[in-house]
């Protein structure tokens, strides 16, 4: 690499002419020092000098590759886990269009605090300029971000996450279309002769967003959505102030095709709260009885929606791997998850076994008799049985490309997206929420996905079982003020010719004894077929105060023995219930209230008035 005589620094060759981008590229790295700057081409062979680097440096460890090919292995800093919702920030103008939902600070008062974070931060390590696209690159639903970002194990998990490299430069300079500019730094910079460690990064973080700039800095963490920035931060927080402003939507959700015995085909969009089981919805294979019949997925996490010229909406998945959460995920759980990470895949904080492969709590029946633990520490399962120690973290996670999955929609990468036919909201809800009811109406719809609960899980601190109102899943990736993202759920309506038949599902619900009263799985395919048949019109329900709900023979029985008592459990409607969860609804709309639409006001009252 050439030194740059500006700053004697090592310097590739820059990939793109575009003078905005050289001009920040510059800026940026006057700011954060680095010793050297490398412009990614998105190679392959790129990407194995980066990986085998970071095997000398102690960030990762090469995976048995007759077992594992392709596949790397790290360990976090204990500290560095999760997306860390607290030290999230959404900086725009005034306090009110952040909303009472995200935490805020004035833009001048942040950009300060940020430049004296970021000064000389990235001293003794690599400035990669990373160019990507969230969505196919050339698709009109795609965009365009550039993260400099002082992380190797950033810049290829990445790869994985989303399209980047020499393509994306080309599109930069071919197009006008505009930047997202996405700043990150671990936060550990290193003194000349300093020794780096496995995992660097600061105890400090900050995670921030400039909604009106659409500019993302991100400060401290190497971990996943706070690093991964094209994930949370733009496919879900810039994006949906984009979205905004343009008459399109950014949701937490996954995308899946049905596919029935006839070849018609269906597409589906669910939201459901982290840690609820969408990656394992987005690859259902349909169980006994439904021969013939499949789930093809397009996406697992996140879906852009936009309405096209004909007034329907179509969805792209403007990612292009899966970041999964591994415990649990088992051939059993999840077959297609299990067969798409088997190669070309990074693991973090899950546990290496002695024949250099991984494992996690749930993946086998049998624990290993021995491994390392995510923290590096001897693990069997008899420490397990006497420590209560876990040999992956809750949060390990996988980072696997969808073009793996066997189950991946031929579509998946179609430039206009797929047709939506119905929206699903979900929550994990022990008692009140029936296994699946219709919203009578668009309007209904987005009072269901607004009221959205679901008990805390280990995914987010707090009380595990409380029941957390988490509107569309998006609670902690909403990039604006909450209210006025219900009233741009109501006004898309305005754009479409024909609405998505809006539904709610609850695989959760338990019985007096506390068991699960639902096998779910791959039997939600029971439910996914009543949902695509009411999206064509053709099934039958029964009308209740919340909205339609399927009656017992509504449903496809055949391949399970499940008891029509059971189902009349599990479907249970029962008043008084409600009526205290409406009460809990009127939690959220308080702080809402003085961005709410009055539309959602007037179906709170409907339904109470129908209770
Ligand atoms: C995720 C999340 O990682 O929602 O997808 O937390
Ligand atoms: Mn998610």
């Amino acid at each position: 690499m050439p030194i740059d005589p500006r700053f004697g620094r090592d310097t590739s060759v820059p990939l793109a002419a575009n003078k905005h981008l050289l001009r920040w590229v510059d800026k940026m790295a006057e700011l954060t020092q680095p010793a050297a700057i490398h412009w990614v081409d998105g190679s392959r062979q790129e990407n194995d000098q980066l990986c085998q680097q970071m095997v000398e440096s102690g960030t990762f460890i090469r995976l048995n590759q007759d077992l594992w090919p392709g596949c790397y292995y790290a360990r976090s800093d204990a500290s560095d886990v999760a997306r860390v919702e607290d030290r999230t920030f959404i900086c725009s103008y005034s306090k009110d269009n952040a909303g009472p939902t995200n935490n805020w600070v004035h833009p001048d008062e942040m950009r300060r605090k940020l430049k004296s974070l970021f000064e000389g931060a990235m001293r003794g390590r690599t400035m990669y300029v990373l160019p990507y696209s969230m969505g196919p690159i050339g698709s009109p639903m795609s965009q365009i971000g550039v993260q400099l970002t002082d992380s190797p194990y950033a810049v290829v998990n990445m790869r994985i996450m989303a399209r980047t490299g020499i393509e994306v430069f080309r599109e930069i300079d071919r197009d006008s279309k505009r930047v997202v500019p996405c700043m990150h730094t671990v936060g550990a910079p290193l003194a000349p002769g300093q020794a780096d460690v496995p995992w660097p990064c600061n105890k400090e973080k900050y995670i921030v967003h400039f909604p009106e700039r659409r500019e993302i800095w991100s400060y401290g963490s190497g971990y996943g959505g706070n690093a991964l920035l094209g994930k949370k931060c733009f496919a879900l927080r810039i994006a949906s102030n984009i979205a905004r402003d343009e008459g399109w939507m950014a949701e937490h959700m996954l995308i899946l095709g049905v596919e029935s015995p006839g070849g018609e085909k269906t597409y589906v969009a669910a939201a459901f709260p982290s840690a609820c089981g969408k990656t394992n919805f987005a690859m259902m294979i349909p169980p006994e009885g439904f021969e013939g019949w499949r789930v093809w997925t397009v996406g697992d996490d996140i879906a852009w929606i936009k309405p096209d010229a004909s007034g329907r909406l179509r969805a792209i998945n403007p990612e292009a791997g899966f970041f999964g959460v591994a415990p649990g995920t088992s051939d059993k759980t999840n077959p297609n998850a299990m067969a798409t990470l088997r190669r070309n895949t990074v693991f973090t904080n899950v546990a290496l076994t002695p024949e250099g492969g991984v494992w996690w709590e749930g993946m086998t029946d049998d624990p290993p008799a021995e491994c390392i633990d995510w923290q590096g520490n001897r693990w069997t399962p008899q420490i397990a049985r006497e420590t209560g120690a876990k040999a992956a973290h809750p949060n390990a996670r996988f980072t696997a490309p969808a073009s793996q999955c066997p189950t991946i929609d031929p579509a998946w990468e179609d430039p206009e997206g797929v047709p939506l036919s119905a929206i699903i909201f979900g929550g994990r809800r022990a008692t009140t929420m029936p296994l699946v009811f219709q919203a009578f109406n668009w309007g209904a719809g987005v009072y269901a996905g607004a009221t959205m609960g679901s008990e805390m899980t280990v995914a987010a601190a707090g009380t595990i079982g409380k029941v957390r109102r988490d509107p569309m899943a998006m609670l902690p990736f909403c990039g604006y003020h909450m209210g006025d993202y219900f009233r741009h759920w109501i006004k898309m309506q305005r754009s479409l010719s024909e609405t998505p038949r809006v539904f709610h599902v609850n695989w959760f619900r338990k019985d007096s004894e506390g068991n699960f009263i639902w096998p779910g799985f791959g039997q939600n395919m029971r439910v996914l077929k009543w949902i695509v048949d009411r999206a064509h019109g053709r099934s039958l329900s029964r009308e209740t105060p919340i909205g339609w709900m399927p009656r017992y023979d509504d449903i496809e029985w055949s391949g399970l023995d499940f008891p029509r008592e059971k189902f009349d459990e599990l479907q249970a409607f029962d008043r008084n219930a409600w009526r205290t969860e409406v009460l809990g609804h009127e939690e959220l709309f308080i702080d809402l209230h003085d961005h709410l639409p009055k539309e959602l006001v007037y179906e709170r009252e409907l339904l109470i008035c129908r209770l």
